[in-house]
């Protein structure tokens, strides 16, 4: 297995950073600062080298240094595939985001090919009790890195649909029109189905190979009233969608298809559906499933991912935060670890860089530090 890791990271102009530089040496990350210091904005800043809108899924715009407002730019060296490439990601202030590879105008899918960024962030924590929105995102980013064609049938599918509803709104019965976006539909949801179901299959067989002592989740796919959407034929999702108009109709909306599917995850030992489960049991289950897919994408795409972990030692007790620890360790991953309290990180000690990071007069600025000498974590 190759490595894959940033060597260094440039911010210019960014959140809450006018400049900002951390040279890496390859041991995963430990970022400390107090609160609205700029910790996330770190990760955020290396979430832009994975196609789509990043970790805090926010725009171009917003994300420029409010003082200028004049567009950011992220600049990275990155080791992967067993050499060296600069990277860097801009957005000029206007238009849409430019990506270079090795100085040459690339598309973000061509990121996407070079590195995986998997990460978990505070938002998530209520991934299981909010609307199946998020669940149904979650899952389709983990497709995604697996399946890099999934990205273009969800937005596929998603443009055939809105132009579905458009006319279900307007009340126009055109049945060819109809018919040709029922079927592109079809073609779509089926390998957005497909792609899901094998993640899924994946993730398993990963979570049955570690020995994190996280509590696995038993992940399935569900459908609404337990209706067809999650079908992988495509003239079943056809026939389904033309027996639906009717329906469609009354409701002003698609009512069937893998839009409306949802993620349901329940504790492997205790049986209990994630969202009854407690707030800690909650996160564990999380992150099995955000290790699980680390585990997978190292065996699967020649390479670890970067991990951007935002957070995530709170809610979790002292046992289970150095049972996380030594599983990152383990994977070999470069993982991007913050949080407002080091004594958290302690018992990664050595293994870890760490910078403390700060913010006078709403302007951020990040420096590396002595990781704590403190002894080795065991396993
Ligand atoms: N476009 C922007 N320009 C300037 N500052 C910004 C911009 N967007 C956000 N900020 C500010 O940047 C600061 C750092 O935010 P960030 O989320 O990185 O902090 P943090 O260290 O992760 O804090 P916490 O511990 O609370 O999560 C915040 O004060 C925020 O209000
Ligand atoms: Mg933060």
């Amino acid at each position: 297995m190759t490595e894959t890791r940033f060597s260094s990271l440039r911010l210019v102009q960014f959140r809450s950073y006018g400049k900002a530089a951390l040279e890496l040496d390859g041991r995963p990350i430990v970022l400390t600062g107090q609160n609205g210091s700029g910790k996330t904005s770190i990760l955020e800043a290396v979430s832009m080298f994975s196609p789509g809108r990043g970790m805090r899924r926010a725009v171009s715009d917003e994300m420029a240094c409010r003082r200028n407002k004049v567009g950011w730019k992220v600049s990275a060296e990155l080791v992967a595939g067993g050499r060296g490439w600069e990277v860097a990601t801009w957005f000029p202030g206007s238009a849409g985001r430019r990506v270079e590879i090795e100085g040459k105008a690339a598309r973000q899918v061509d990121l996407g090919r070079l590195l995986r960024v998997v990460w978990a962030v505070p938002a998530m924590d209520r991934l299981w009790s909010e609307s199946g929105d998020g669940r149904r995102r979650f899952l389709d980013r983990l497709a995604m890195g697996f399946f890099p064609a999934h990205s273009e049938d969800v937005i596929a599918y998603e443009k055939a649909m809105r132009e579905r509803n458009r006319l279900i709104r307007e009340r126009r019965r055109v049945g060819a029109w109809m018919d040709g976006l029922e079927q592109q539909m079809a073609e779509r949801g089926t390998a957005i189905a497909r792609s899901r179901r094998r993640t899924i299959e994946r993730l398993k067989a990963a979570g049955k190979e570690s020995d994190s002592g996280f509590p696995s989740a038993r992940l399935t796919v569900i459908s609404p009233d337990g209706g067809n959407g999650n079908t992988e034929d495509p003239k079943e999702l056809a026939e389904a969608l033309k027996l639906g108009r009717h329906r469609d109709f009354a409701a002003g909306r698609t009512l069937v298809g893998p839009h409306r599917s949802d993620l349901l995850a329940v504790h492997e030992t205790s049986g209990m559906e994630a969202r009854n489960c407690s707030t800690g049991e909650q996160k564990a289950l999380l992150l099995s499933i955000i290790l699980a897919n680390a585990r997978a994408i190292s065996e699967d795409c020649g390479g670890p991912p970067v991990m951007l972990l935002d957070e995530i030692a709170a809610h979790l007790d002292a046992g289970r935060r150095d049972r996380f620890f030594s599983e990152i360790l383990r994977l070999k991953v470069q993982a991007w670890l913050t949080g407002t309290q080091s004594e958290y990180f302690n018992s990664l000690g050595l293994d870890t860089q760490w910078f403390e990071v700060s913010e006078t007069n709403g302007l951020s600025t990040v420096v590396e530090t002595k990781a704590p000498s403190r002894p080795l974590p065991q396993g």
